[in-house]
């Protein structure tokens, strides 16, 4: 399974290095046989040496080489630390900084172009989701205009955006019919984002069509990060 965790806004250069060799500690000794992926914020990239199934990648970059983009960053940065794994539409993105479909789909294609994993975000607002499943499915379709779903290095993330930062989860039964209503179309793993804990954790991961999860604020905590990874390893 994946489990990753999208540090956000958090975390320092000197924590997220503290962060990683405890994290690469824990995985090391447990034998941990899921895929665990990092995503700190641009100051604290770094080429880490953990253990192979431990990867570390981008919030956001610009789909541009290098140029004239204030505040944002492009290839030749993210290639300065070796890597190759990109979150796309993060909700956060879409709705707090108005990234359109059109330019989530343009970063798409660029990082794709150059090879790079991509963990592609979907999600519903909540009146979408109050209108009912075909709204929803509706709207997560459209989150998938201009991407190509047949990439080999796709992930998907299904992160309805009422329950990011919230605590409020949507319930087995919305994640398992919203999934098998992604998984018509989409082939790539499905992960679940969205309030995700420890204490859920094992409920998500059980569902038919999840094949990891996205976290956000309970992941900020190495130890509750390594909790969820070792709930996965239990399950399979
Ligand atoms: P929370 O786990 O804080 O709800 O965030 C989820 C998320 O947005 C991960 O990308």
């Amino acid at each position: 399974m994946i489990i990753a965790s999208n540090f956000k806004t958090n975390h320092t250069r000197a924590s997220t290095r503290a962060y990683m060799e405890e994290l690469d500690r824990f995985v090391r000794e447990s034998g941990s046989r899921q895929r665990v992926m990092v995503f700190p914020p641009a100051t604290a990239l770094e080429r880490f040496e953990t253990a192979p199934q431990i990867v570390t990648g981008v919030q956001n970059a610009y789909p541009v080489e290098k140029g004239s983009f204030t505040g944002e960053i492009g290839l030749e940065q993210i290639d300065e630390f070796g890597l190759r794994t990109i979150l796309v539409g993060h909700s956060e993105r879409r709705h707090i900084f108005g990234e359109t479909q059109q330019m989530c789909a343009q970063k798409y294609t660029f990082f794709q172009t150059h090879g790079f994993e991509i963990v592609y975000c979907i999600g519903e607002p909540e009146a979408v989701r109050q209108k009912g499943i075909e709204a929803v499915v509706d709207y997560n379709f459209a989150q998938l205009e201009g991407i190509d779903l047949d990439y080999g290095k796709l992930i998907v993330a299904y992160e309805p955006v009422w329950a990011i930062g919230t605590g409020l989860t949507a319930s087995a039964e919305q994640i398992d019919e919203t999934l098998t209503r992604l998984r018509r179309k989409i082939k790539a793993p499905l992960l679940y984002g969205g309030s995700v804990k420890p204490a859920n954790t094992e409920e998500i991961l059980k569902i038919e069509n999840c094949d990891g999860v996205l976290v956000g604020t309970a992941s900020w905590d190495v130890g509750q990060f390594c909790e969820m990874i070792a709930i996965a390893d239990r399950l399979s």
